[in-house]
């Protein structure tokens, strides 16, 4: 299948409808994806990125239907990734000497994935290339995700090709960001940038401030996953900055795990004291051994302050709790605050643990948490209502 996006460029990529795991197990795609490949025909004909590799045979024998392959006269490799490079030796071995386009650190990249020595060319910011009559104008973009990303932006159509950056995964008939359900779009938008961008803050309100100075007018942004932006196309590029930022929207979410429902119950309890203290709040739980821990990870994402529970285990905290607090660490997550609580035997260890790893996260903890020994009776259910209006009431002082 290839679709026309305009006159000279078709998206000749694959759309992954059964994909619900991606990076190996450790990101849940709900809704699929894609691997967004796009074919620039001028008296240059330019390939950019390809696909899978699992998909590489049938990405060929789709590029061959829409343009003899050998007259290919380029390959943009955005990003070495094998989302994206993994059609790429398949491909340069029916035609060896074809340029391949890519960052320093792409070159680098793509040799450790595939040892062998194409022809490349190496680009950096501001460089272009004719391709007849349009050109192509590569920005670099390290460290989102990866050390050797870049974008290109097509003259004269005035098209942003971003590989991962402004991608979701979502898998979708229809190519345009104006002819999907609104809803759904967003949160896997959000759900993408929290999950594989949040950690890379600081570069991306870096690397848009740059694309401000180039003064770029963007008629498009054709992502290496998903649908493109073509309704409104920058308005993806504002829900960067934004969420690049302090992000957080008006949001509580309570994460629990659980052996014995006590530490449920407390959580339950410090919910019902976040709504006598704040009528319009959204309040979320999830145990997180239930919950999947992507989707987590979002709603945490966009909440102003998280509480975090868990049973003393061994000691220690259960796994998904653990796991959890680990990750968050790693995401660079700012102004966001953050309480514990859990039930214990012997020794209350849990919320210990859950506040020390909170702040290494560099969340702002609220108190010292709230702890149950054993089952939680009544005046403990009391006491964790009174926590949840107080951490509730602390976003109003
Ligand atoms: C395998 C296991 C290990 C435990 N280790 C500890 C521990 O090291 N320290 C402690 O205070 N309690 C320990 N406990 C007791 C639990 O913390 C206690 O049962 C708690 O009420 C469980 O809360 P929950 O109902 O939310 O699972 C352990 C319980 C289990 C089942
Ligand atoms: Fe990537
Ligand atoms: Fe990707």
């Amino acid at each position: 299948m290839s679709l026309k996006i305009k006159d000279t460029i078709e998206w000749v990529g694959k759309i992954d409808w059964e994909l619900r795991k991606f990076h190996g197990e450790e990101l849940s795609t709900a809704h699929g994806s894609s691997y967004n490949s796009f074919l620039i025909k001028d008296e240059n004909n330019i390939l950019i990125d390809t696909v899978w590799s699992p998909y590489a045979g049938e990405f060929l024998k789709n590029l061959a239907k829409t343009i003899d392959i050998r007259s290919i006269n380029g390959i943009i490799a955005c990003h070495a990734e094998p989302d994206h490079s993994g059609a790429l030796p398949y491909l340069i071995s029916m035609m060896p000497d074809v340029p391949v386009y890519c960052t320093a650190n792409g070159q680098k990249s793509l040799y450790g994935y595939y040892h062998q020595n194409w022809n490349f060319n190496i680009v950096k910011t501001g460089m272009r290339v004719n391709i007849g009559s349009r050109e192509l104008l590569f920005i670099e973009a390290p460290m989102l995700h990866w050390p050797d990303t870049m974008m290109c932006f097509l003259t004269g159509d005035n098209i942003l090709f971003s590989n991962d950056i402004f991608g979701q995964h979502y898998a979708s008939n229809f190519l345009f960001n104006d002819l999907v359900p609104q809803e759904e779009l967003s949160y896997e938008a959000l759900k993408y940038y929290a999950n594989i961008i949040s950690p890379f803050n600081k570069k991306v309100i870096g690397k848009l401030a740059e694309l401000d100075t180039l003064n770029l007018v963007i008629d498009m942004i054709c992502p290496a996953h998903g649908v493109i932006w073509r309704d409104k196309p920058t308005s993806i590029i504002e829900k960067y900055k934004k969420w690049a930022g302090d992000y957080s929207e008006n949001q509580i979410t309570i994460i629990y795990d659980t052996m014995y429902n006590s530490t449920r119950r407390m959580a339950e309890a410090i919910a019902e004291g976040i709504k006598l203290a704040d009528q319009k709040v959204f309040i979320k739980l999830f145990n997180s051994s239930r919950e999947d821990k992507s989707n987590i990870i979002t709603e945490i994402f966009q909440s102003k302050g998280i509480i975090i529970g868990a049973p003393t285990i061994n000691n220690g905290l259960t796994g998904s709790i653990y796991a959890l607090l680990e990750e968050l660490k790693l995401l660079n997550l700012s102004n966001k605050k953050g309480g514990a609580f859990g039930s214990y035997g012997w020794s209350p260890t849990s919320i210990i643990l859950i506040n020390e790893k909170l702040k290494e996260a560099n969340f702002e903890v609220i108190g010292e948490g709230i702890k149950s020994q054993w089952s939680p009776d009544e005046t403990k259910l009391d006491e964790c209502k009174n926590y949840g209006f107080e951490f509730a009431n602390y976003f109003n002082s």
